[in-house]
């Protein structure tokens, strides 16, 4: 048996038209799982999913919709299942982030990102949990972290608190499900170039000090993840849970 085969599993990933859920959700589907892949903008989720689908064979179903509603990630979860079949994997990848110095952050922009990077994982992780118990137990849940669940830069401060919160979230559900069998680990990119970080990828002064601060010396890809996600979906990591792994090219190691 291969440890790291998805044969058989349907992973709900979430933000993932652009980005990093692209690459978590390629990796996935090379290893082999069914894929319901979801983001706000319809066309833009339909269009990379027919390239995932050209790209590894996989069947993959679109389902748009806004999570940063938490009242609705229940019902949300209860019709995808309905149309798509149960989902084994859950993978909480859709955030955000608004940056600005902290006594001007408008608490109207701290709720946003503190809504959808964290009431929303454990909104939609709570839904997930369920249907798994329903279905008798077993699951992987992955959320995607950040550096900032463990350090922080100036002008962060929702998106550091909200990274902060997922990383004890994750032990925190991963305890209260073990005995159902539902494992739930994080995974901390580094500094990835994605459309959400645009501004830093073209600002060559942050993009300096992203190549020389890191060990690796460059931005990571999305397609940098999908090892990892893979690793912790799969039975390769059965004994783990509770655990964050960082995928920076160093950056945390180096003072
Ligand atoms: N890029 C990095 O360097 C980095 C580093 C550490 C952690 N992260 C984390 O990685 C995750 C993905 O980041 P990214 O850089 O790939 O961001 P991105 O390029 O902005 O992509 C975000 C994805 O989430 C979707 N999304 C946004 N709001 C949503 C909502 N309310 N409901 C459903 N889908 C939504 C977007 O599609 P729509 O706009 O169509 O909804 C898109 O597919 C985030 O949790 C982020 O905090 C990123």
């Amino acid at each position: 048996m291969n440890a790291f085969q998805l044969t058989g599993k349907r992973a709900l990933v979430t933000g993932a038209s652009k980005g990093i859920g692209v690459g978590l959700a390629r990796g996935l589907a090379a290893a082999g799982a069914e894929l319901v892949v979801n983001a706000r903008n319809a066309d833009e989720l339909e269009t990379t999913a027919a390239r995932l689908r050209e790209e590894t064979g996989a069947t993959i179903h679109c389902e748009p919709f806004d999570l940063s509603a938490a009242d609705e990630l229940d019902s949300f979860l209860g019709s995808v299942v309905e149309r798509c079949g149960p989902i084994d994997i859950l993978i909480n990848n859709a955030g955000r982030t608004h940056r600005g110095a902290a006594h001007e952050m408008p608490l109207e922009k701290w709720r946003e990102v503190l809504d959808l990077n964290l009431t929303t994982v454990f909104a939609l992780s709570q839904a997930f949990a369920k249907h798994r118990m329903a279905a008798g137990g077993g699951g992987r849940i992955i959320n995607v972290g950040s550096l900032m669940c463990s350090t922080t830069r100036p002008n962060n401060t929702p998106y550091a608190a909200s990274k902060g919160g997922v990383l004890l979230l994750t032990k925190a559900m991963a305890v209260d499900w073990a005995d159902h069998g539902i494992r739930v680990n994080a995974i901390g990119p580094g500094y990835i170039d994605t459309p959400l970080n645009k501004a830093l990828v073209d600002d060559p002064e942050f993009s300096d000090w992203v190549t020389q601060r890191c060990p690796l010396g460059r931005w990571g890809t999305p397609d940098d993840l999908s090892g990892t996600v893979v690793f912790l979906a799969s039975p390769a990591s059965e004994f783990i849970t509770g655990q964050i792994i960082y995928v920076d090219g160093g950056f945390l190691a180096r003072f």
